[in-house]
């Protein structure tokens, strides 16, 4: 499905190879590494991402219906990136809201959308996604919480070609029916991989925390909280949910 793909062995972060050539390429270009120098995060945070062992891959999409619209996609890539995984064999992988992956409790991979600008209502979006696949314990000692890798989800693990080519197909459909039908589909499907549901929970923004029971997301994408005063929706990227 993947019009475009760049296979680059060594590269500074496929989301920067794409935002530097968004208006060249066509929708559902694809940049494949098997090694970043300046591998991100949200918030300039960075993404480990040693040689070899993981997988890091992005997309670029024009999202017609605009900047607005982007609020949901990583949880649409969420739900696309598991449903991929669980295509191939691993159990359990399961989505924490607004953009990781969880196995077990613990960070299996992140998701980062980027925007690029804007034609008119149209937003150029690049969507990256990291996945740890066999790194090494020495090689995420700097990270300063639990993560795992696919290994662990995986009674075998799928090649490399595989699981690129179906993550691939996956995401370009699931951006295809969101950007047709919106997150109405989506959150159901998200809330059933849900690794916080009915689990208590902070949500950390700036220097406020609420504490509450997750409740799972509504049709907006909005994380549901619940505490005393009731459900409350949040929904923006400068929120950090933590487990209890
Ligand atoms: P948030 O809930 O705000 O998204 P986060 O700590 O997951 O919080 P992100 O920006 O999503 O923050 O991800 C970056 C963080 O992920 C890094 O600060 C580091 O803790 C962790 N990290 C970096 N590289 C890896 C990796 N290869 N595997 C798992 N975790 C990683
Ligand atoms: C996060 O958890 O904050 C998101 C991490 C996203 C990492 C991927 S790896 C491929 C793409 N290129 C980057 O520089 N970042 C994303």
């Amino acid at each position: 499905k993947c019009p475009s793909l760049q296979l680059i062995p060594v590269i500074d972060s496929t989301n920067q190879y794409l935002l530097d050539r968004v208006g060249a390429m066509p929708k559902g270009a694809c940049c494949l590494a098997e090694y970043q120098q300046a591998g991100r995060g949200r918030r300039g945070r960075q993404w480990l991402s040693p040689f070899g062992s993981n997988l890091y891959l992005s997309m670029y999409w024009r999202l017609d219906a605009g900047i607005a619209a982007a609020m949901g996609l990583s949880l649409v890539v969420g739900v696309a990136i598991a449903e991929a995984l669980e295509s191939l064999g691993a159990d359990g992988i399961r989505v924490k809201w607004p953009n990781d992956l969880y196995y077990q409790d613990r960070k299996l991979a992140g998701i980062l959308v980027e925007m690029s600008g804007q034609t008119g209502e149209a937003a150029h979006l690049v969507i990256g996604m990291g996945i740890n696949i066999a790194m090494p314990e020495s090689e995420g000692e700097a990270i300063e919480q639990s993560w795992t890798n696919l290994t662990e989800a995986c009674d075998t693990l799928p090649d490399r070609n595989t699981l690129a080519a179906t993550l691939i197909n996956r995401l370009y459909d699931a951006l295809s029916d969101y950007e047709e039908s919106g997150m109405d589909g989506f959150a159901t499907r998200w809330n059933r991989l849900d690794n916080f549901l009915d689990r208590p929970v902070k949500l950390l923004m700036g220097n406020r925390v609420v504490e509450g029971i997750a409740r799972g997301i509504n049709s907006q994408g909005a994380l549901l909280l619940e505490t005393e005063e009731g459900v409350t929706p949040y929904l923006g990227g400068e929120i950090s949910l933590r487990g209890c």
